[in-house]
């Protein structure tokens, strides 16, 4: 997952999660507000209608510890209009009278005895049952317990008054997500974005390409892009340097290499007879020629790569420079075994450096021939597409492993299956450098029958 959806994944579900205990406890207070308020009202209510029917007692069955059935009914007739849903029972909890008129008079009512138990000890007591409160309170005479009375009353308010509650918080809630989802998108987006610059600056420093990143403020990120551009321009320059000292001591080993190369040279003509003086000196002729070859291609690389190498870019007939290139390169596919087929269009001109251009083919045959096995064929074909001309050469040889395809460019770089065959890994640096600087490329591709197709292209010079 991106940094940006993490970021809005967590914002919304922390939203939620507050969201859900906020809701829960918004109902939770409303209820036992409502619940509260019902007590405090019943208890009222109570009171009044105790003082009502102790009194209605006292005048009508005088002394005696019994509420009658009659008074109970009467008192019923008149609190029932203001009340609503009353009942009265005796001290053993018979029914006397109710307000409503299906109740059986006469018999307990065991549905909501613990509250009557609990009036009959002196105390109120209540119980919610079905979105209905039984409120049960004692009354009393003459310090003495005659009877309870027991309110009944719907909460169907109540629970309207939640579901209304639960409702508007339900719309909330989905107004407010996705309110918040467009918050979350833009604060995340305006976040990541210099993060995801950064990432691409680094991408781009993995690459060589060190272009800085520009963000702009005092936070975290902008210090770290400055430090990222300092850390570049450091990196440059080192580069550099190393690239000056290879170039330096490169040239500094070219002038006493040449005399070596140029002695042993002589020396091999001049060694007579003597068998084992003969290959001593054979050896050093072929090793300090190979010696001045690479100090030679490291010095051509780091003068193009420090932009000190000068181009002598003419118009030139660039199929008569591969025909005669491959002319030259003959007898060397000969030694090898190797035989080359070109089909060249004739007369297809570009503008370059002739020397260098020669060298970018000469590199690209001498790989063909070098990594072919004997017996096999080299093919070149060149061609005009559009504006460009095209140098294909394909080999039948070892090929280059998939996962090397991209480094072979780099320099001194050398697949693992070429290390039996002697090379430095420059020439197609330098190759590389060269095409580029006549705005053209190279690349490389794997045979459809094994081997190596190289793939040449510059732009025509009509
Ligand atoms: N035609 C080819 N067939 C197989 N491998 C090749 C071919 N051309 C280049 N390569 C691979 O690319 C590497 C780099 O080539 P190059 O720069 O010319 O260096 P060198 O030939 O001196 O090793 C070689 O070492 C080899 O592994
Ligand atoms: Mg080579």
């Amino acid at each position: 997952m991106k940094l940006k959806e993490k970021l809005i994944v967590y914002y919304l579900s922390a939203a939620f999660v507050i969201l859900f205990f906020v809701g829960l406890f918004t109902l939770n207070s409303i209820k036992n507000l409502g619940i509260n308020t019902i007590e405090q009202q019943l208890t009222g209510q109570s009171s009044l209608a105790e003082l009502y029917i102790t009194q209605l007692h006292a005048i009508q069955n005088e002394n005696s510890d019994d509420l009658s059935a009659e008074t109970s009914k009467f008192v019923i007739g008149k609190l029932g209009l203001v009340f609503g849903n009353i009942r009265i029972y005796d001290k053993d909890f018979k029914l006397l009278a109710s307000s409503k008129a299906n109740t059986s008079l006469g018999i307990s009512d065991t549905q909501n005895r613990e509250i009557l138990e609990a009036a009959s000890n002196g105390s109120y007591a209540y119980i919610v049952r079905n979105s209905t409160a039984y409120f049960a309170s004692p009354i009393t005479f003459k310090d003495s317990i005659i009877g309870i009375l027991e309110i009944i009353y719907p909460m169907s308010f109540l629970q309207g008054l939640i579901n209304g509650v639960s409702n508007i918080l339900l719309i909330g809630t989905f107004i407010f997500a996705i309110l918040l989802a467009l918050i979350s998108i833009f604060i995340a987006s305006r976040l990541t974005k210099p993060i995801n610059r950064l990432a691409k600056a680094a991408d781009n420093y993995a690459n060589r390409i060190f272009s800085p990143v520009e963000i702009k403020g005092s936070d975290e990120i902008a210090q770290l892009s400055r430090s990222f551009n300092e850390m570049g321009i450091q990196l440059q320059e080192y580069i550099l340097r190393q690239k000056q000292f290879v170039s330096n001591v490169s040239h500094e080993l070219r002038t006493p290499l040449t005399a070596i190369k140029g002695y042993s040279e002589l020396l091999y003509e001049e060694v007579g007879d003597r068998p084992d003086l003969k290959k001593a000196v054979f050896h050093l002729k072929n090793e300090s020629d190979r010696l001045y070859k690479l100090v030679n291609e490291v010095l051509t690389l780091s003068r193009i790569e420090t932009g000190r190498e000068e181009f002598n870019m003419n118009r030139l007939n660039f199929s008569d420079l591969v025909n005669d290139t491959v002319d030259k390169m003959l007898i060397r596919a000969q030694n090898n075994g190797v035989k080359i087929t070109s089909d060249i269009e004739s007369d297809v001109y570009v503008k370059g450096d002739k020397e260098k251009l020669v060298q970018v083919v000469v590199n690209l045959i001498d790989n063909a021939v070098k990594y072919s096995p004997s017996k096999s064929v080299v093919r070149l074909n060149l061609f005009k597409e559009s504006n460009e001309v095209i140098l294909m050469i394909s080999d039948q040889g070892i090929g280059i492993p998939e996962k090397e395809m991209s480094k072979v460019f780099d320099r001194f770089y050398r697949a693992e299956n070429a290390q039996r065959i002697p090379g430095t890994g420059l020439g197609l640096s330098i190759a590389k450098h060269i095409v580029e600087a006549h705005n053209g490329s190279i690349r490389l591709t794997a045979g459809i029958e094994g081997g190596t197709t190289a793939i040449l292209s510059l732009p025509i010079d009509s």
